[in-house]
């Protein structure tokens, strides 16, 4: 999407559909992802957590127990145990049957087609995950800047910061729910010597704190998008990307399939 900021630039605002397109297919499927590709989202946003038998799986919840007909933690399942669940009737019976994805199908199936929003979802669960992501990307030769449009992300500062030694020349972020909002210069100075973005919660954003992220050469990418109104707002503050669940909201005129 085109938009202009306050200085009157026009540039692209990316387009990045959180969970995949989750308000129209059940998060987090190939199903959603697909439909973010039809849909000329520029990425997909996926949460990676880690089975049992340390296979990386692509889930929101550390529990099974909304998004799919299992229960209890995502910890304490095997691969193939969860591959056996349905993560799309609670969703719809239309998207009966979808399966939990691994992070090695999603890059498989979406490299060099749409950019992947990699987010490290609670790692301090999962001692190990960045070095089982890395490697994944590595196997892949999906960790050069070149290659594919692949960003980490994570709410576990530190997590990040150790990706960044892991995978020096994957793009990465940090992101910053509510209690961020009195976010410092100093702060925002920090972040900006190991990630490229700065991904807060919407609600946080005013013009000031854009403008203050920005001088530290910071993107910003919030999240989540749910109504029309919001993606307005962020697109006249001048933001780079949004974060959102119906990738429509984000253009100013739905494109052509
Ligand atoms: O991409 C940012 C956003 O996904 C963070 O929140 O809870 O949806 O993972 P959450
Ligand atoms: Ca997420």
């Amino acid at each position: 999407s085109a938009a202009s900021n306050s200085m009157g630039k026009r540039h692209h605002v990316e387009n990045i559909a959180h969970r995949g397109a989750s308000g129209h297919a059940p998060e987090n499927t190939m199903a959603a992802f697909h439909k973010a590709f039809w849909m000329k989202a520029d990425y997909i946003e996926v949460d990676v957590q880690m089975s049992k038998d340390g296979e990386l799986v692509i889930i929101h919840d550390t529990t099974l127990d909304r998004t799919t007909d299992g229960s209890g933690l995502v910890s304490e399942h095997t691969l193939e145990e969860m591959k056996q669940l349905d993560a799309g009737s609670w969703f719809s019976n239309e998207y009966a049957g979808e399966k939990i994805p691994t992070l090695e199908e999603v890059l498989d199936e979406f490299r060099g087609k749409i950019g992947i929003l990699i987010e490290l979802k609670s790692p301090e669960l999962y001692p190990g995950i960045e070095e089982k992501v890395a490697e994944a990307l590595k196997d892949r030769n999906m960790d050069k800047p070149r290659n594919n449009k692949i960003i980490i992300q994570s709410f576990n500062h530190d997590s990040v910061i150790k990706t960044k030694s892991l995978l020096p020349r994957v793009p990465l972020g940090v992101l910053a729910g509510m209690s961020w909002q009195d976010v410092t210069d100093e702060e925002l100075e920090e972040f900006a010597t190991y990630a490229d973005y700065f991904n807060p919660n919407q609600n946080i954003l005013n013009p000031e704190l854009v403008e203050r992220i920005h001088d530290k050469k910071l993107k910003i990418w919030p999240y989540t998008v749910r109504e029309q109104e919001q993606a307005d707002r962020l697109l006249k503050l001048g933001v780079d990307g949004i974060i959102t669940d119906f990738p429509e909201y984000v253009y100013h005129h739905p494109r052509p399939r």
